[in-house]
């Protein structure tokens, strides 16, 4: 059932086709999507609403579609199929947002460092010989065509992100070789070898800013950083590896398009997220920040992000009624944007996605 009636005819016309189908429909001139009126510090309700990870395993159609792909980084990089991937939950679910389907790994993909998605294990990267990376050059441009044909095709009142790992979580994944049970090798970099990882930030920080300020060229309308792993820093190191960068990427990028808000999304920051909400339009919140700390110390200085833990998106019911509920009144008084504090759990019903949906349309 369509939780509004603005874009019911473009879920009509698009349940009919299962590939690749842009529709049109404009808002009236002169209003601005939710999502982007948030972004600029207004208290909008109800809560604009989308989900990190909204595109991906949960959904029938993406593990069709990711089935006929021979690998991961084949969908990434082919323009109609990612497009496609993007708004398979835009039909479905009418969020506020669409995110570009990519990852954060094409960057040191691109970069010349092997990386493969391996069935069940998640991202595996060849040896880092930071000599040997080469300029980024115009390997990620299927990336920004994916970006434009999302944006012709999006409704009128949902708004595109585009997004990139920030440097220290890409680097993490780069030193480690892809996931860790105790990231100890970046860390031991970081602390032992700061030079030699300084330079390999600072590479990162120069990808990052070309591929989020390409993005925006090709129609994103709003930018997120994920640095998933901030919080295996102690809060020297965040200020260091993680605000610096985010400050240096934050700059450049409204220097080059400065309408483009830029959502952080520094996760495990704790108490640290109010030196973050002085450099980003936006902070994410990630599940174990309290909402009603983020009404006092951060939505004063930008607008929040989150942060329904995305187990709760995996029981529903009354449990991800209330704590949803719980959130939308912390935050009710100042910029809100509704999201989960990770990604979407591949286990979790789509149902559930939309009763969550239709729960913050319905709070007012
Ligand atoms: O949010 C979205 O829907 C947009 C697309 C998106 C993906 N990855 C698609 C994806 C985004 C924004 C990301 C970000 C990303 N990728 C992060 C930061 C956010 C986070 O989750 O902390 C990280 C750390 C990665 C790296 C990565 N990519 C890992 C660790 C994995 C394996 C774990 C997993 O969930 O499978 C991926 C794979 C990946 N990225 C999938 C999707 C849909 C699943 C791939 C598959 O179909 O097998």
């Amino acid at each position: 059932m369509p939780v509004s009636t603005a874009g019911s005819s473009y879920i009509e016309k698009t349940r009919i086709q299962n590939l690749f189908c842009p529709v049109k429909e404009a808002l009236p001139a002169g209003m601005v999507k939710p999502l982007l009126r948030a972004l600029a510090g207004e208290a909008v309700r109800p809560a604009p609403f989308w989900l990190m990870r909204q595109a991906g395993r949960y959904l029938p159609e993406y593990r069709k579609l990711r089935a006929s792909a021979d690998s991961f980084l084949d969908l990434c990089f082919s323009p109609t199929l990612a497009a496609e991937i993007t708004l398979q939950p835009v039909r479905r679910f009418e969020p506020d947002a669409a995110i570009l389907f990519s990852d954060i790994l094409t960057i040191p993909y691109a970069m010349g460092q092997e990386v493969r998605f391996v069935e069940g294990k998640g991202p595996v990267l060849g040896p880092l010989n930071p000599a040997a990376l080469r300029p980024v050059g115009n390997r990620l441009d299927p990336v920004y065509e994916t970006v434009s044909l999302v944006r012709a095709s999006l409704p009128g009142n949902t708004a595109l992100i585009g997004f990139a790992g920030a440097p220290w979580t890409v680097a993490a994944y780069m030193v480690e070789g892809g996931s860790s049970r105790d990231w100890l090798q970046v860390r031991r970099m970081a602390f032992g070898d700061p030079e030699r990882f300084a330079a390999l930030i600072d590479r990162l920080v120069d990808a990052t800013i070309d591929h989020l300020a390409a993005q925006a060229a090709a129609g994103a309308e709003a930018l997120q950083l994920f640095d998933s792993w901030a919080g295996l820093l102690p809060p020297s190191g965040v200020r260091c590896w993680c605000l610096e960068p985010a400050r240096r990427i934050a700059a450049a990028l409204r220097e080059r398009h400065p309408s483009v808000p830029l959502i952080l999304f520094p996760r495990g920051a704790g108490t640290l997220l109010t030196e973050f909400a002085e450099i980003g339009d936006c902070i994410g919140l990630d599940t174990s920040a309290d909402s009603g700390w983020a009404a006092c110390n951060i939505q004063n200085n930008a607008a929040v992000q989150g942060n329904l833990d995305p187990a709760l998106l995996v029981v529903g019911g009354e449990a991800m009624e209330q704590a949803a509920g719980e959130i939308l009144s912390a935050l009710r008084q100042g910029p809100h944007i509704f999201n989960l504090g990770h990604g979407v759990l591949p286990v979790t019903p789509p149902e559930h996605v939309a009763a969550l949906r239709r729960i913050v349309q319905e709070t007012a």
